[in-house]
């Protein structure tokens, strides 16, 4: 059956979609984050559209280029190919194994898309859909290759700390470009770099503004509030032309004439993996799904992908031509675990291989939990506390338990064969015209992304069995009225079977489980709201537990093993930045900190990570630059009070004389949080 959209007034019909998973980079594991973000959502979307009958396409596959991933290869003192196996491998398998169900699961590395991203930059450079650029670049003359700015190290120019990177000081936290850094410094050889002009292409963003601007902002109102939100404040910002080549040696080579030793920007090719995963995976009729107009094209990513998946990449697809550009992209924000932000290098994470060891089975618990707690509109947490509550109270307590009673009880009273309902009464009826209200109400939430509202919905259909089994104790009637008993559980069964459709894309191993209990082949989405979706007389299969509990036990072991990492980390951030040595309180004289309220903060325009401030100090209003753009939203700090060094030369920042430096706290993930006064005090007051 096509699908309905409402589109600008009209509803724009589709025969097939095309779901896209944004491709994780193959240098670690999968963790709970993927899952949660992209993976799960995608797969409930797929799986429910699958259920009712359409043509769908879900593709996936590991992005293997990219700086991180050579890095990591230099450490281990193996080649960059070795990384991407030995992770590839290890992705693939775990989304296997929580049921992520890929048409595809391929790799950036393949031929297949080396041939099609190749064919995709000469389609483009033919054209003259480029600009070349010719700039100058660090290059380490010993190992004869230009530096990418995370091979660099040097004096950052406004906190003087000596090992600032290329693009950013980890210690003041200013963004920076590698020619700002004194002293700079190869990280491969150890040498002085130089200078030297390099050629590469650039795609020209802002001729594709205007034509971006309509598709997003005027024909795409219905897309998720962050994502609309974030493209927006991108697109005023101002699109710049953006470098789609790297003079690296990992990497699909630039296919043209005088591109020696360059090769394709990781951000360039890797969503073109896309295409190449559909072409490899149906190579005579991979067309249909990119080009025709009946095809929807869905992306599932998280936030930080948001910019390459609405901006950048759709303006590849246009500038090329032929294709299709995507229909929605409903990007989730982030998980974080037990109050903190997942981060790999300081593995802090639930491994999606390490959870299976020690939770054998238990792959639909954590479904379940993710998307109960999906970071759908904000940033969520994950909690082991509650993570147990989820599976105890809701699917052992509710979905396990009504599942149970109606199998147990129909073995009991009527030897597994579904009885025959006699006649009904009106909480009956009232309960049939309950549950079949749930399909609708599903389908509303799926067809718009809503996942965890959508599982909520289903888990009520459990409640109304739950409901419906104690107000009418079939148990207690046993002894005196069997017909009522037969009507009863044939009601029941038929919410069971009921269930067993809507969980389906949610909670795939069991609704396996559950359609071998009802002895029945998995039936479609359509059947769902049916009352009549098992015989009388059917024989069902053997009531096995849906789920079990977990003990506190499991749980403190958990929680155990991360206290055990954070003890870890904190050691290993005291070693890294041990107090320095002593001062005299002369020299902590010479610092004047005071406090000014903000009036006013703005984005620096061109400049990712700087915000530019107007602080009343006191006495003036003054001008300060502060590279925190990442970490707060400008209107968040207007009219906070801020701390910050009042007589520290001013100096210039993208051309903004900048007067004083605004303190921050540094946290243990890089996150800056900017220091404030535990009281509102007068503007300009002494910090000592
Ligand atoms: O953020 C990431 O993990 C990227 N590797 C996502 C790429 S999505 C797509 F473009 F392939
Ligand atoms: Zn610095």
């Amino acid at each position: 059956m096509p699908q309905k959209r409402e589109h600008k007034g009209m509803e724009k019909q589709f025969k097939r979609t095309l779901i896209t998973t944004a491709l994780p980079y193959a240098n670690g594991p999968v963790h709970i984050g993927h899952l949660a973000g992209v993976y799960v959502p995608a797969d409930i979307y797929a799986r429910y559209l699958r259920l009712k009958g359409e043509d769908v396409l879900m593709i996936g596959g590991s992005d293997e280029h990219g700086v991180p991933i050579t890095i990591r290869a230099k450490k281990e003192g193996i080649t960059p190919q070795d990384v991407v196996d030995r992770y590839h491998s290890i992705i693939k398998q775990s989304f296997a194994d929580f049921g992520i169900t890929f048409d595809i699961y391929s790799r950036t590395t393949s031929d297949t898309h080396r041939e099609v991203a190749s064919e995709f930059f000469r389609t483009l450079y033919n054209k003259g859909e480029f600009i070349e650029k010719t700039t100058e670049q660090y290059y380490d003359e010993e190992v004869k290759q230009f530096l990418a700015d995370r091979y660099i190290t040097g004096t950052c120019p406004h906190c003087k700390n000596e090992n600032a990177y290329g693009d950013q000081c980890e210690a003041c936290g200013t963004s920076l470009n590698a020619t700002d850094l004194t002293h700079p410094k190869s990280t491969i050889s150890g040498s002085a770099p130089i200078l030297k002009e390099t050629k590469h292409w650039y795609l020209p963003l802002d001729k594709h503004e205007p034509f971006l601007r309509k598709w997003i902002l005027e024909d795409h109102k219905e897309w998720k509030p962050n994502v609309y939100g974030q493209c927006k404040s991108w697109l005023d910002m101002g699109l710049q032309p953006r470098a789609v080549s790297r003079d690296l040696d990992w990497g699909i080579p630039v296919p043209v004439k005088g591109a020696e030793g360059k090769v394709l920007y990781v951000w360039f090719d890797a969503p073109i993996g896309y295409i190449s995963n559909t072409k490899e995976l149906l190579p005579d009729s991979w067309e249909k799904w990119w080009k025709d107009p009946e095809s929807k094209i869905v992306h599932f990513i998280g936030k930080d992908n948001i910019v390459f998946h609405c901006i950048v990449f759709p303006a590849m697809l246009k500038a090329e031509g032929s294709f299709n550009l995507p229909e929605n992209v409903p990007a989730n924000e982030f998980l974080n675990l037990e109050g903190d932000k997942i981060s790999t290098s300081r593995n802090w994470a639930v491994w999606l291989h390490e959870y299976l060891e020690e939770m054998p089975g238990k792959q639909d618990v954590l479904r379940y939990v993710l998307t109960a707690n999906a970071p759908e509109t904000k940033d969520n947490d994950f909690t082991w506390k509650d993570f147990q509550a989820r599976n105890n109270n809701e699917l052992v307590a509710i979905l396990g338990n009504f599942v149970n009673r109606a199998l147990v009880l129909t073995q009991k009273y009527f030897d597994g064969k579904v009885p025959a309902a006699g006649k009904l009464t009106d909480y009956d009826r009232d309960t049939l015209t309950e549950f079949a209200n749930v399909k609708q109400a599903v389908e509303r939430l799926l067809d718009t992304y809503h996942f965890r509202d959508a599982q909520k919905e289903a888990m009520n259909l459990a409640r109304i069995g739950n409901k419906y089994l104690a107000d009418t104790e079939p148990w207690k009637l046993a002894k005196t009225d069997m017909d009522r008993v037969a009507t009863i559980l044939n009601i029941a069964l038929q919410i069971t079977a009921n269930l067993a459709i809507a969980f389906e894309p949610f909670l795939p191993f069991s609704m396996d489980k559950l359609n071998k209990m009802l002895n029945v082949e998995p039936l479609g989405w359509n059947c769902l709201g049916e009352t009549n979706l098992l015989a009388a007389g059917h024989q069902l299969g053997q009531p096995e537990l849906l789920f079990e509990k977990i003990e506190d036990s499991v749980i403190e072991a958990q929680v155990q093993k991360l206290l055990d990492t954070k003890k870890a980390n904190e050691e290993a951030d005291y070693k890294a930045k041990p107090i320095r040595k002593n001062i005299e309180f002369d020299d902590f004289l010479k610092l004047d900190i005071r406090v000014g309220t903000v009036l006013e903060c703005t984005k620096v325009p061109k400049a990712d990570k700087l915000l530019q401030f107007r602080i009343n100090d006191g006495l003036k209003t003054r001008t300060i630059v502060s590279g925190i753009a990442g970490y707060y939203q400008p209107e968040e700090l207007v009219g906070k009070q801020v701390c910050f060094i009042a007589n520290l030369a001013p100096r210039k920042l993208r051309g903004i004389v900048s007067e004083g430096m605004i303190l921050s706290a540094e946290d243990a993930d890089g996150t800056l949080s900017v220091i404030t006064t535990a009281k509102n005090v007068k503007p300009g007051s002494e910090v000592k």
